[in-house]
């Protein structure tokens, strides 16, 4: 079981522009050609920030257009806010907050052997990557530059260094990087 942050980036670093929009990721990404429905597949657990939920709620039209349903995950998920924030109908989700050490206990009783899947943004990821409990980062490159935005993984990461385990090339568009946290 491993804890995986797994996201796709911009060429300078960045997963979203500053007021969200992921636009530019879709013409350079299709899912079904990608790693993602082998790596969702292994997914037991899922945790992500309110800005990404709150994307999600936005978008829940065209999530459902393209997968039949308004929340994509069969997995149970959890969403860190401070504030209080309404589910999506028929998604299995929690609203927490704080520490990242008990939740990640709960996601670890969820997952089974299954891996926990950390969706962003870059400081949650960074929040179990300080408490120690982040293994690996898996990143899908775009071939494209944002200049401003909000941050791949807002750390200093230098000792020991993330060790890579492989590099995937997808087309002119994307590549995708592994790498293993050292401990
Ligand atoms: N490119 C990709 O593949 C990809 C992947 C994932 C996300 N995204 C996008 O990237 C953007 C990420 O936004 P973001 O960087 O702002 O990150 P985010 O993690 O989605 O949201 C950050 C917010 O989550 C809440 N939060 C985080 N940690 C918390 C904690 N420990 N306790 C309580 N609340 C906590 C705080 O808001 P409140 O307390 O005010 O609620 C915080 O401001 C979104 O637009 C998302 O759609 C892109």
């Amino acid at each position: 079981m491993k804890t995986q942050y797994y996201t796709a980036s911009s060429l300078d670093g960045f997963i979203a522009t500053e007021d969200d929009s992921l636009e530019w990721l879709f013409p350079l990404a299709n899912l079904e050609d990608s790693s993602y429905p082998e790596f969702i597949a292994e997914v037991g657990a899922l945790a992500m920030g309110s800005s990404t939920y709150e994307w999600m709620v936005r978008n829940a039209a065209k999530i459902a257009a393209e997968t039949g349903s308004l929340w994509p995950y069969t997995q149970p998920a959890w969403v860190f806010t401070s504030r209080t924030l309404s589910a999506i109908e028929g998604a299995d989700i929690r609203f927490v907050k704080g520490d990242v050490h008990p939740v990640h206990e709960e996601m670890r009783a969820a997952a089974g052997t299954k891996n926990i899947w950390i969706v962003g943004g870059g400081d949650l990821a960074g929040q179990f990557h300080d408490a120690g409990l982040l293994d690996e980062l898996i990143v899908q490159i775009g071939s494209v530059t944002l200049g401003r935005g909000k941050q791949l993984f807002p750390r200093r990461v230098l000792s020991p260094i993330l060790r890579l385990t492989s590099v995937r090339q997808m087309g002119a568009g994307m590549v995708e990087l592994r790498y293993e946290v050292g401990k």
